[in-house]
């Protein structure tokens, strides 16, 4: 069987959270992890991820997903480049910390904090605003770089309008910028078009490389990166799922699917003939 080498992927590893952001462009938290079969199909085949990222909902609210995660880069030997989050900073717990420092030992951390106006305001309403302060100290000690000053697309300004995004009204919005921080985000009047297109190459190797993002939601879906939960179980765009097939397979149909939505996009034809080769 064909080995999968991928240069980004992002494991949506929970939908719980600990907050209720008014921006949130997933949609209202839910009580969903990443099960073990969906992790085990995501990373069974893969011999090496650039850039493995672990996103929510509050990724550090399950640290039993995340040391399954390590168990299996252990067991598969799955050479990383970079490890990263995104977290809210409302939890680090002592098996936070010591899952954090294991994470280290395989590859690069690359954490950033949301500090963005919602949360402020989410962490302002739920009295949780030191105990971030303090959280963000500690990681500051353990990472040797402040999280608050790592680029994300909210830093950007760009708002996507989906999820909770999508219903409120300018009127909400310009009410929240009143009440935290200057006025340097705004928000833009569509979502904007991230297509994560992805292409295959090397076929004829024993390690095919994957080149794009690889989104996989918590639900075992095939996905893209701005989605909401709701979108995600309809199917997505694409509606692949890996919960019955192999991640290569998937990734062989989501490619094709790719091609034929951007249609300019010039793609290296995956050869039909090599089918029964690629089972093998
Ligand atoms: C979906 S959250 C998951 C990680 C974690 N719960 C957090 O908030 O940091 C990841 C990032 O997406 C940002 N985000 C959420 N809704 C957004 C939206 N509608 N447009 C742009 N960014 C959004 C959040 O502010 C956060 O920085
Ligand atoms: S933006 Fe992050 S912290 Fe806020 S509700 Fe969404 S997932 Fe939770």
């Amino acid at each position: 069987m064909k080995k999968l080498s991928v240069n980004y992927m992002y494991l949506e590893i929970t939908r719980k959270c600990t907050l209720e952001c008014a921006h949130c462009m997933r949609g209202n938290r839910q009580n969903v992890d990443m099960s073990d079969e969906i992790l085990d199909n995501a990373l069974k085949d893969v011999t090496h991820i650039q850039e493995l990222d672990l996103g929510g909902g509050e990724p550090l609210l399950v640290p039993r997903v995340i040391e399954n995660i390590i168990n299996k880069i252990k067991f598969y030997d799955i050479k990383v480049g970079k490890i990263s989050f995104t977290t809210n900073g409302t939890v680090l717990t002592p098996r936070i910390v010591e899952l954090i420092r294991e994470l280290q030992e395989i590859a690069p951390l690359n954490v950033r904090l949301s500090h963005d106006k919602f949360h402020l305001l989410e962490l302002y309403v739920k009295k949780l605003t030191d105990r971030v302060d303090k959280n963000n100290e500690l990681f500051t000690e353990m990472l040797g770089y402040n999280p608050k000053d790592k680029d994300f697309a909210m830093n950007d300004g760009i708002i996507s309008r989906i999820g909770k995004a999508k219903s409120l009204t300018q009127e909400e919005l310009d009410a929240i910028n009143k009440w935290i921080k200057p006025t340097y985000y705004h928000l833009s009047s569509e979502s904007p078009n991230t297509l994560d297109v992805v292409k295959m190459y090397d076929w004829d190797k024993d390690v095919v490389q994957v080149c794009g993002s690889v989104v996989i939601s918590a639900t075992g879906y095939l996905t893209q990166m701005d989605k909401e939960y709701e979108l995600e179980d309809k199917g997505p765009i694409f509606g692949l799922h890996i919960k019955d097939k192999s991640l290569l397979t998937a990734l062989i149909q989501y490619e094709k699917q790719c091609r034929n939505s951007v249609g300019k996009a010039k793609y290296q034809d995956y050869p039909e003939e090599n089918d029964s080769k690629l089972k093998k």
